[in-house]
């Protein structure tokens, strides 16, 4: 179907960025990545996969391949009021702004509208993967999936459920509406037949759902084989009101793991204060978290420790979380991802070098720098800050990792289906379009700091390119 030749640069599960320059990628039919090699053994691939020489498209100069971004956590209907109301908690957010417009959800042509430019607008950003959160509305959540899969999109669509605890009683369900409107939903879902859009069980978070619900949802993702995605730990108020409406438990991971909510197909949320105790929990059940700093930040949440997460070997993606967080790109979270990191590394240096002298502080920082190794610039083998290329794996491979998809996507190995982004730095007008001097690593890094959607010049979809849009979505 495609032959493409040129630099592509993706995440291993050794090497957190590898850059492949002079390659040959060749697509089959399914969509799957048949080969990947150098471009010197053009002639045999040509051969022995059987196409054309002529037929290779050849990238521009200094244009290269990247995996397709997974948005691992993020609320559809939220776009409608993007960028507004983040001068308050998150309590008191969700009752005065989040729940009285989700509520508006239950109009279709208002869900239709919001739901398509959600989607046009992430594709366009290179998210090729999104884990949605809906409403608690079943027929708009199947109006959503609609459209994910009309645009190519591979995505986890979730209608939301919550039946208690709610400030605004306006927006809430009963226990069993709760129940068999999820249900509902899954076998709508399922007769759907989508390709790459799926049904994920969605109680809100542990605050507005009952234990009655979130047993009976823990039973329902079970016999249905589904993924599971939540809230967790997100807001020191937050967590208290946890602790108060479940008392028998002895933290918020158990509410969620005592109930079936822990599984290796989930993922969580926030998990700003997590405990290491906690973490562990996450890793023996093979469930991940999303890091949504941009969210953490805006709304004064907190902030996630990803490199601790990372040394714990708990599974990790990256999250917009709009609209708690302001951006629907990705290429945002991996700079507030980088940023958290830095700013926790600086606080935390700051307290043990308060007793030190200028000499070993000067040490100390270059104990951040980067260590060279074969031909990964970089590992970060539990260094105190995520480098560029760990919060890249975060947004692509990690991202796959977290939603248990990384046997089909979020790098360019042999068999995975072919979901990638064609980025060309030369654009004209674009933040960085004079930089011919740089390396290729240079080159991604500065895409990643400086770049956007006019950088993302094409996005594919198992193979099907599905930016620029179709004429048919
Ligand atoms: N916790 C429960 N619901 C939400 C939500 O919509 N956004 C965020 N950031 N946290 C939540
Ligand atoms: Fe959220």
């Amino acid at each position: 179907q495609h032959v493409f030749r040129g630099t592509f640069v993706h995440s291993t599960q050794t090497c957190p960025m590898e850059v492949l320059e002079n390659h040959i990628l060749g697509v089959g039919s399914t969509g799957k990545i048949l080969f990947i090699e150098h471009a010197e053994k053009e002639a045999q691939l040509a051969l022995k996969w059987k196409f054309d020489e002529s037929k290779i498209e050849d990238l521009g100069k200094n244009e290269f391949f990247m995996p397709g971004m997974i948005d691992t956590h993020i609320h559809a209907p939220q776009y409608s009021f993007i960028g507004s109301g983040m001068d308050r908690p998150l309590l008191q957010w969700l009752e005065h702004i989040t729940f009285p417009t989700e509520e508006k959800f239950s109009d279709l042509d208002l869900a239709s509208n919001i739901y398509e430019t959600v989607v046009r607008r992430t594709l366009k950003n290179g998210t090729t993967t999104a884990c949605y959160f809906a409403t608690i509305h079943t027929d708009a959540s199947l109006v959503l999936a609609d459209i994910a899969d009309r645009y190519g999109q591979r995505a986890f669509i979730g209608k939301v459920c919550m039946d208690s605890n709610t400030a605004y009683p306006e927006y809430i369900e009963s226990t069993e509406e709760s129940i068999a409107e999820t249900q509902r939903f899954v076998e709508a879902m399922q007769n759907m037949k989508y390709d790459r859009v799926k049904p994920i069980i969605t109680p809100r978070f542990a605050v507005s759902c009952s234990e009655r619900l979130l047993c009976e949802l823990g039973r329902l993702a079970d016999s249905y084989g589904l993924h599971i995605q939540s809230h967790i730990s997100e807001s020191v108020a937050e967590i208290q009101e946890v602790l108060n409406l479940f008392p028998e438990y002895n933290n918020y991971t158990e509410v969620y793991s005592k109930n079936k909510l822990l599984t290796n197909m989930t993922v969580m949320a926030h998990g700003c204060y997590l405990t290491d105790e906690e973490l562990h929990l996450f890793r023996s059940n093979g469930s991940a978290i999303s890091h949504c700093p941009n969210s953490n930040i805006s709304l004064c949440s907190g902030h996630l420790d990803v490199s601790n997460v990372i040394k714990q070997k708990v599974k990790v993606g990256l999250g917009t979380d709009i609209a708690g967080g302001y951006s629907i790109s990705m290429l945002d979270a991996i700079r507030k991802a980088i940023e958290t990191s830095k700013i926790l590394f600086m606080e935390r240096e700051k307290r043990r070098k308060e007793s030190k002298t200028i000499h070993n502080h000067l040490q100390e920082e270059n104990g951040m720098l980067p260590e060279k190794e074969c031909n990964c610039r970089i590992k970060n083998n539990g260094k105190k800050v995520l480098s560029d290329q760990e919060a890249f794996r975060l947004a692509t491979l990690g991202g796959s990792q977290a939603l248990n998809i990384d046997h089909i996507t979020g790098n360019f190995e042999i068999n995975k289906e072919f979901d990638a982004l064609l980025i060309s730095p030369e654009i004209h007008n674009s933040p960085f379009d004079v930089f011919s001097q740089f390396s290729k690593e240079d080159m991604v890094q500065r895409f990643l700091y400086l770049g956007d959607d006019r950088n993302i010049k094409a996005v594919y979809v198992a193979g099907r390119r599905v930016v620029p849009f179709q004429n048919n979505s």
